[in-house]
Formats: C-alpha cells, structure tokens, sequence
C-alpha cells in the first residue's frame, strides 16, 4: 500500500472540490487504494490476517477522518466565496417595481358577485358555445321571432353559436336542479357589433330566483336591485321603466340618476339625468313551459359589467378596454 502519509497528504492538498471529488474515488472508490488492499486479505494465512486488517482499519480511519474535515474545509471555503461574491448590499435603492393591478372590468365583475354571494346566491357557469335551444329557443324566442334582431348572432356552421347573453345559464340551471333557485351567472357574451360602446366580447351578470313556495313580486325585485345598484354607484335614484324581453312579463329597465351631472343632464347621459344600467322582469312562464317548472314564479335580471366599469371609472371609449394598453391599466393600480 502507499505510504499512509502520502496519501494523507494527497488529501490535504486537494484545492477545491473537484480535485478533492477525484481523491476521494482514487482511495475510498470500489477500485481504490483501499479496495485494493483489502482485496489482499483473502491471500493471507488466518493470523496474519488479523494483523493486517487491524492496521487496514486503522489506516482507513485516519485516512476518512482527515478526507472529512479537509473537504468540511472546502466546502466552507467554497460558500464564503460565493458570498462574498453574490453580496447584496440591502441598503441599495432598488426602485420602483411595476405593480400590477386587476383589469377594471374584473375588478367590477368581483365587486357585482361579492354582493350577490353575501345574499345567498349561486354562482352558476354555462358554455360560451350555445346552441339555439339555450340561448334562444327555451327563452321564449322562437324561431323568426323579430326580437332575436336585438342580438347580432356569430354562428358556427352546426347550429352551435356563440352566447349572446348569459340568460342561458338560467336555463341549465333550471334543468338541472329543482326550485327554489337564487343564482347568479356571471360571463363573457358575444355579439357582432364595435363601437365606441359595443365591443364584439363583453361581459355580463345574469341573476334568477325562482320560488315554489309563495310568490316573487315585482316589489321584491324592485327592492333588491335598488339595494344593488346604490351599492354599486352610491347615493343615486333608482327608477324602472317598462321595457320588453321576451324571456320576462312585465319587463323593465333600471336606470340610475346620472353620476356625472347628479341628474341635471349631460353628454354622457345624453341630457336626460339618467343612466340605463340593466335588464329585468318577471319570468315569462313559457320559460318555466321549456324547463318543465310547474307552480313556480320567479324573477330575473341581467346587465353589462362593462357599462358598469365604464360608469364607475369614467372610461369614455368602451373598446379601450380591451386594447391592453399599458397606459391605460396603469390608471387602475
Ligand atoms: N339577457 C338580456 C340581455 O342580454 C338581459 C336580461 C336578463 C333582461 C334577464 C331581463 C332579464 O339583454
């Protein structure tokens, strides 16, 4: 075997981990130094034997004691440089990062579902492809019917097309579940128009109860959107105007008095005080005929998220919002 001092100092001398890794598999390895020597013990008679393998013992010991604190030492070695070299000096100023923010219409979107949630309601999602029997047909809007006019349909070739409204989702839900039934459904919707407010994608909130015991009444809706929309836009008036949609009898528009000109008349609100903000009526019961719901009544609304976040944040141009323009986004942090 080597001399013992020499291979001690083979270790001692080892400058970094690589050279010390090598060293370790020259003596320690399973063809090392030490393997080697060991593999002689088979060769020798029973007392030498003994003999020998106390002295390969001890030496191995020595050998394995020294290789550890001197790689120890490396190791420690290596660390210190490495910190002395990735050093952070934290009293350095750093700048400004870039915070993002939530996009105005989730951020509406949220604040419109965390006030429904905390009255109890569902939150209910649907397919944005459709066919015509959930997003027309079971609404009360036959085939021809002139007010399917209303709503500029993309279609795909097999009658399958993209949702115009969330109303859909009302549908599902009352086949798929018994009444009662107090659910909101908030998405994206599509319809084929661009303007300054109309953008082909926007977003909607869609709200049904349904009750088989007792009745819903128009007062009852009355009141809830009023609480909604003075949550929403503070302290404004609320009015209801009749209106028509085929899927509720009687039907109304909710308007709010302008919160830009408190109601005297502006641009904005094209000079009447007031701002149409959503959708709503007592469910028509050809509606409750296409879900097979008998003895039920119900009530139902529905409006746009980003007439709202247009509203909240006196954003001018409807499309600006989907332009992912920095400079805009930034207004939001
Ligand atoms: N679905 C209607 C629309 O998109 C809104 C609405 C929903 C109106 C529910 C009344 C009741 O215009």
């Amino acid at each position: 075997m080597e001399d013992l001092d020499i291979l001690e100092k083979k270790i001692l001398s080892c400058k970094n981990i690589e050279e010390i890794e090598k060293i370790r598999i020259d003596i320690f390895g399973k063809k090392g130094v030490l393997a080697g020597e060991f593999i002689k013990l088979a060769t020798l008679s029973a007392e030498e034997k003994k003999d020998f393998a106390q002295g390969l013992n001890t030496a191995k010991e020595r050998l394995q004691t020294s290789f550890d604190s001197h790689y120890a030492n490396l190791k420690k070695a290596l660390l210190e440089e490495k910190l002395k070299s990735e050093k952070i000096d934290m009293s350095l100023y750093g700048g400004v990062s870039n915070k993002g923010a939530l996009h105005p219409v989730a951020e509406t979107m949220d604040k419109i579902i965390e006030y429904f949630v905390a009255l109890n309601f569902s939150v209910e999602n649907g397919p944005m492809v459709e066919d015509d029997f959930h997003n027309f047909e079971a609404l009360n809007l036959p085939k021809h019917h002139p007010a399917r006019d209303m709503q500029d349909t993309f279609y795909f070739g097999d009658s399958k097309l993209l949702r115009t409204h969330t109303s859909p989702v009302q549908i599902r839900k009352m086949l798929s579940s018994k009444p009662p039934i107090r659910m909101i459904a908030p998405g994206s919707v599509f319809r084929r128009d661009y303007d300054l407010t109309h953008t082909p994608m926007f977003h909607q909130v869609e709200g049904l109860v349904v009750e088989d015991k007792g009745e819903v009444s128009f007062a009852n809706l009355k009141s809830i959107l009023t609480d909604f929309l003075q949550h929403m836009f503070g302290s404004v008036e609320v009015r209801f105007r009749p209106s028509f949609f085929p899927f509720t009898e009687p039907s109304a528009e909710a308007d709010i008095s302008c919160i830009f000109c408190g109601g005297d008349g502006c641009r904005v609100c094209s000079h009447t005080g007031w701002l149409e903000v959503l959708g709503c009526g007592i469910v028509d019961p050809n509606v409750f005929k296409a879900v097979e719901y008998e003895n039920v009544s119900g009530y139902a609304f529905g409006l746009g998220v980003e007439r709202f976040a247009m509203l909240l944040h006196k954003i001018p141009d409807l499309r600006s919002l989907f332009e992912g323009d920095i400079r805009l986004l930034e207004q939001f942090r």
